[in-house]
């Protein structure tokens, strides 16, 4: 693709004096913004290309001390978990201790497996709109494979573990059945933020726990794995809604700016705060789960886990005052919503 003619000069030029050659330097402007998100997405296809890992021949799933079973104690909660600073966490024994951790894990990758099913829909069917020789046609499936493969390790995992636990609540997986394909196509501003909204908070968790060291290594293969690949997703996911919320009308760019925070909240709970069935089976009532994250720190955890996105919201012209307010009502505040008044969001302060 030719593009260097397009491409805005450094040079301090006159603004155009008709409304006609204003839309051409806009159209010259949108132009330059695709041929450089298509040169991104080219490099992360080229980066991808070879390196992407396989469930079955990557982890070695039947090595010695690479079982996964309930009881075991490489699986205990990370410190920085919400639920591990509990005061009924601490007072557990260590098998009971095991059981939790195993549960949570379990638990996180089955919802991180649905939510990837969901992503594979919408990218193929965005796929399916793209015009022969996009650059971004080969990116889209590229990531479709690899998280097909990642679908595939988070529930071997969760298989081994062998605990029932519950992916995405069902209603929730009707909705997004019935929209992601359709966003996808016809919204991709929406689309690629709702992407962010799954993949950045699980992404955040993983590099932190793998920071503070995974002592499962079956657990820890599949963590650097998931992170690796996952870093070229979260830039692909960045590059589009850097390239398509610009392109919207004063109300959808509002509209959006307020169902954001919205949705980053509830994909945020929905992955890190435990269900009632898990509970149920480690036998604590389930408010003690929903309040861990109700504290200032829990508050601080989720809004931490999406703080990247957050930033880019802010960056792309999605920090409205009405969005503002939803993510500092939402708990998942931090410095860019900060008020004229001086206060933060909840936290931040
Ligand atoms: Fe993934
Ligand atoms: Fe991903």
């Amino acid at each position: 693709m030719t593009v260097t003619e397009d491409r805005p000069t450094t040079v301090a030029t006159p603004a155009p004096a008709t409304v006609a050659a204003r839309r051409e330097a806009a159209r010259r402007d949108t132009r330059a913004g695709y041929a450089a998100t298509d040169t991104t997405i080219t490099r992360l296809s080229d980066l991808s290309a070879g390196r992407s890992h396989e469930a079955y021949t990557d982890v070695p799933w039947d090595d010695t001390g690479h079982e996964l079973t309930p009881s075991d104690p490489r699986l205990q909660l990370p410190d920085f978990e919400p639920v591990a600073q509990t005061a009924w966490y601490r007072g557990l024994s260590e098998e009971e201790k095991s059981v939790v951790g195993a549960w949570k894990m379990a638990t996180m990758l089955r919802v991180g497996a649905d939510f990837e099913n969901m992503l594979q829909q919408g990218l193929l069917a965005r796929s399916l709109s793209l015009p022969l020789g996009a650059p971004e046609f080969r990116y889209a499936h590229t990531e479709v494979s690899e998280e097909s493969q990642h679908t595939m390790m988070f529930l071997e995992i969760v298989s081994r573990i062998g605990v029932p636990a519950t992916g995405m609540p069902r209603y929730v997986v009707r909705v997004l059945e019935a929209v992601i394909r359709t966003v996808a196509r016809r919204d991709p501003a929406a689309f690629f933020l709702g992407v962010l909204a799954g993949e950045d908070p699980i992404d955040r968790a993983q590099r932190r726990w793998l920071a503070a060291g995974v002592a499962h290594p079956t657990v820890e293969r599949v963590l650097r794995i998931h992170v690796t690949e996952e870093s070229r997703h979260v830039s692909y996911a960045r590059v589009s809604v850097a390239r398509d919320v610009p392109k919207l009308g004063p109300v959808r760019r509002q509209l959006l700016a307020a169902a954001a925070p919205l949705v980053f909240a509830f994909l945020a709970r929905m992955m890190f705060v435990p269900p009632k069935a898990m509970a149920t089976a480690v036998g604590v009532d389930h408010e003690v789960f929903t309040d861990a994250y109700r504290t200032p720190y829990g508050r601080e955890f989720l809004a931490d886990a999406v703080g990247k996105s957050r930033k880019l919201a802010n960056e792309v012209g999605l920090m409205t005052p009405i969005g503002k307010r939803l993510w500092n009502a939402c708990g998942i505040g931090g410095p860019e919503t900060a008020t004229r008044r001086g206060r933060r969001g909840p936290a931040a302060a």
